[in-house]
């Protein structure tokens, strides 16, 4: 890590590759000796296409999409997607259906209706604080899609399976664990993740769909919230978030140099398991999901009393470890290890458990 760089447990905007943000820094104000930085260049420019197109095909080599799927970089972050997702998707005599695993799929559940669209939960562990992830789900008489949340940010649960939804688009929400492993990911016909935890700055939000979805989308919507809209203007119909693209460009050929998503994924397990490892063998730390729907990225844990929760924080804070608070609906602490944490990070984190625990035994 770079000298004065803190350890950043952020749960999103999240930790960059210290390598990326030296590029960045360079490319700043003069973008590879073209006498302007990218965030001053048009978005028409042959530069900027050639920028946004690297990205969208790093992306697509990563996760083995060909030509079957549409690319695209929004924005209004993942929130907007709640809403563009039933708003083409859905029709009216059909229902949206989600698996419900915690915070951020409930906020996706909430947007349909808004717009008049039905909503069906096929499943939720809800009465169980989001403690699992449900294996079992009954769909509605006539799905739209069925969505799930990949990874909930703020409940610590995670899918290490994919559903099987036969004939039904399967739509994922992937925000907090993008390309954090390799997975199969033709098995969606919709996927969305806002770029802020995983793959670059905020600012953009990732979208692919496969092309037989198009034909289903609902047709006369709000240019901005038509995604069949956006496809047929070049992907570019409005300004896009230039500068975050071109961030999340520079990270996903970070990742590629590395040796794509096998050897993120190694990478993951390994700082994960660190900090799991302490929890399970410790009587001062509580960890809140069983451990087979555990998260790899966000890792909520609980101790004794509020009053020891903030003084962990606040210690651990002290000592450069920062961003350890969890979320506010939920209180205690929640560790992020994205896919940029430095392994040196989650050691130092684990280390300070350990050490928290014997001074507060
Ligand atoms: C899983 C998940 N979905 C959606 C969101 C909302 O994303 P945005 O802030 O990009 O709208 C978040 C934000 O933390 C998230 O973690």
């Amino acid at each position: 890590m770079l000298p004065g760089r803190k350890c950043n447990f952020n749960a999103g905007p999240a930790v960059l590759p210290e390598e990326v943000l030296l590029e960045a820094q360079a490319d700043l104000v003069n973008y590879k000796g073209k006498g302007l930085s990218v965030m001053e260049m048009s978005h028409r420019s042959k530069e900027f296409q050639a920028i946004f197109d690297d990205a969208v095909q790093r992306a697509k080599r990563l996760m083995n999409l060909g030509d079957d799927y549409e690319v695209l970089f929004l924005q209004g972050g993942a929130s907007t997607q709640f809403l563009m997702l039933p708003m083409n998707l859905c029709h009216e005599d059909q229902e949206a259906n989600y698996i419900d695993t915690g915070s951020w799929s409930v906020a996706a559940i909430k947007e349909p209706p808004k717009i008049g669209k039905k909503v069906h939960v096929a499943a939720t562990s809800k009465e169980a604080k989001y403690s699992f992830i449900p294996r079992e789900f009954t769909l509605s008489p006539n799905p739209a899609y069925l969505h799930i949340t990949t990874n909930n940010t703020i409940d610590g649960n995670e899918f290490h399976f994919i559903p099987e939804a036969g004939n039904v688009p399967l739509i994922a929400d992937m925000s907090s664990n993008f390309l954090s492993k390799p997975m199969d990911f033709h098995k969606f016909s919709l996927i969305y993740a806002g770029a802020q935890k995983n793959i670059g700055p905020a600012g953009t939000t990732f979208v692919a769909i496969r092309k037989d979805l198009r034909e289903k989308f609902n047709k006369g919507l709000p240019a901005m919230l038509d995604y069949n809209n956006h496809i047929d203007k070049d992907y570019m119909f409005n300004t896009p978030c230039c500068w975050a693209i071109y961030m999340v460009g520079l990270v996903l050929k970070w990742i590629e140099d590395k040796g794509g998503l096998e050897w993120v994924a190694k990478n993951n397990q390994a700082k994960a398991k660190l900090i799991y490892d302490v929890l399970d063998a410790s009587k001062l730390f509580r960890g809140t999901v069983v451990p087979a729907d555990r998260s790899l990225m966000n890792i909520p844990f609980r101790l004794s009393t509020e009053e020891l929760e903030a003084k962990f924080i606040s210690e651990a804070s002290a000592a450069g470890m920062i961003g350890l608070k969890g979320h506010k609906s939920v209180g205690g602490c929640r560790a992020s290890l994205y896919n940029y944490l430095p392994m040196e990070a989650a050691e130092r984190l684990a280390r300070f458990m350990v050490d928290f625990e014997k001074a507060n035994a």
